[in-house]
């Protein structure tokens, strides 16, 4: 179930260069969110009519409160970083399919502002009893939400410049450190999914990804997510797909990238 309500700003900070952290206040939307989902808020300035899909960080239910963290990419995301305790702010959510959480060892793969999701998702999965591995890939030394995830599994940077961890990306980080699991949990740039995908069928494991970096509306109103998956659509005798409705979390298998 998905609602449309004023939200309001309960804490916002800047927690790396041009990467923000909000927590907001919902009637109804926390109580309904879960792992691997997102919300589309809208900008109070009314020539900027679309909304923004931002991925859900945190969920705290019995506050009904939830945490997003975004990075400021253009006009839309700049105003909400400007936005102070107090602010209010219009939002649909949840939206999406979120992951499909599985009782077997988890690792999780993200890459800068797809990093985020894997806090709920990791929350959730240590909360089942799983155990989980997260591999996470940053520029440089410039990382965030490492604490957060070091609560709830193992944690293995890559750095690009290899100033922490492992010098390279994730898939190198996971080979130095061989890790092992059965399902891996993904979010983050294409070229990444895509190596991830690679490295889940060189090795044999489900591979559940978020293409939530490909959304521009999040509502279904602009067709600029459309991805192409192997199964047909027997209505529309098309194999595409809208991720922010189809989506934004689809087996590996199932999408071309
Ligand atoms: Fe606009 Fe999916 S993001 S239709």
């Amino acid at each position: 179930m998905k609602f449309q309500e004023m939200v309001t700003v309960v804490a916002q900070e800047e927690i790396s260069a041009g990467i923000f952290s909000m927590w907001i206040q919902t009637e109804n939307i926390a109580s309904e969110s879960k792992a691997g989902q997102f919300i589309s808020l809208y900008c109070n300035d009314g020539s900027r009519i679309l909304p923004r899909p931002i991925s859900i960080c945190e969920v705290d239910k019995e506050n009904k409160r939830l945490r997003i963290v975004y990075r400021v990419a253009g006009k839309g995301t700049a105003e909400f970083s400007q936005y102070g305790v107090g602010q209010t702010i219009k939002v649909i959510g949840p939206l999406g399919n979120g992951y499909t959480l599985k009782e077997d060892a988890a690792l999780l793969i993200a890459g800068g502002i797809g990093i985020p999701p894997m806090v709920q998702t990791a929350k959730e999965l240590k909360a089942m009893g799983v155990d989980v591995n997260i591999a996470v890939g940053y520029r440089n030394s410039d990382t965030f939400l490492v604490a957060e995830l070091e609560k709830y599994g193992k944690v293995y940077i890559a750095t690009e410049d290899g100033s922490v961890g492992t010098k390279g990306n994730v898939i190198d980080a996971i080979k130095a450190n061989n890790i092992d699991a059965k399902v891996i949990y993904s979010c983050g740039p294409t070229p990444m999914l895509r190596g991830v995908k690679n490295f889940a069928n060189e090795v044999g494991m489900e591979a559940q990804i978020s293409l939530e970096e490909k959304m521009a509306c999040g509502i279904g109103a602009c067709l600029a997510c459309v991805c192409k998956s192997k199964e047909v659509d027997h209505h529309s005798n098309v194999n595409n797909k809208r991720i922010c409705k189809d989506g934004p979390v689809f087996d590996a298998n199932e999408v071309e990238l």
